[in-house]
């Protein structure tokens, strides 16, 4: 479970504070896949670092599972993201010389994990997104929906229980961006892993459980989908 207690943060310089977060509260259920839509400088990704532990909150907590994070230790929320954590952007972030599994066994690598082991780990990851038959493929030779998958798998490969996304289809076609959104859902059923997703578009939030709408900084509405 992910929850945020009356989290707030500014910025600007301490006599002039600039509040982007007022006060945000809420639970995520283990496995849902959660939208958070609001209009431009809402405060979207700033929430969403909170979350990801990448900046820390001025005031209030964030719980992720049974952990309330320490934001004063760099090592606790260094050790907590890698555990925990997957990370999906707009851009994809693919390194341009890896081919696609070694893009998503990258942070395997980093974890020292051998060759032998990395192989079949993102094999089988490329295989759950619908890419196998792309896996020696370089960036630049897949689409902009196929590198948005080999992203998703690279998120997965630490078998996080929450992953983040900042507009994962905001570099996407309409019917590319769909067939991205079925996949998420697929994922969070298939593997119960938490998905937390901002958008601006509010159709695509609609195909998510749950709906959490900010507005200058505060949360306006928080709809479950029936
Ligand atoms: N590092 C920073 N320093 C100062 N102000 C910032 C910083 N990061 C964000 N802001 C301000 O905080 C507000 C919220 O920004 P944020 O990036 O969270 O918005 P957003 O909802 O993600 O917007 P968008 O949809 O355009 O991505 C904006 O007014 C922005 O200018
Ligand atoms: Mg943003």
């Amino acid at each position: 479970m992910l929850r945020l207690k009356e989290v707030e943060k500014a910025y600007g310089v301490a006599a002039n504070p600039i509040p982007v977060l007022k006060g945000i509260s809420f639970s995520i259920e283990n496995g849902s896949f959660c939208a958070i839509l609001g209009p431009s400088g809402s405060g979207k990704s700033t929430l969403l670092n909170i979350i990801g532990l990448l900046d820390h909150p001025d005031r209030g907590e964030v719980l992720l599972g049974d952990n309330a994070v320490n934001f004063a230790s760099a090592e606790e929320t260094a050790r907590l993201r890698n555990r925990l954590l997957g990370f999906v952007f707009q851009s994809f972030q693919l390194l341009p010389r890896l081919r696609a599994w070694e893009n998503v066994a990258l942070p395997l690598l980093y974890r020292g994990i051998p060759k032998a082991d990395r192989r079949p780990k993102a094999l089988a990851l490329l295989d759950r997104v619908g890419l196998g038959h792309r896996a020696d493929h370089l960036p630049s030779e897949l689409s902009g929906g196929q590198c948005q998958r080999v992203a998703l798998a690279r998120a997965l490969i630490g078998d996080p229980q929450l992953i983040l996304a900042d507009e994962p289809t905001g570099s996407l076609d309409s019917g590319t961006s769909l067939e991205m959104m079925d996949l998420l859902k697929d994922l969070s059923r298939r593997l119960a892993v938490t998905i937390v997703m901002v958008t601006h578009d509010r159709q695509l939030a609609e195909r998510c459980d749950r709906r959490i709408e900010l507005l200058d900084g505060q949360v306006i509405a928080d709809t479950v989908a029936m």
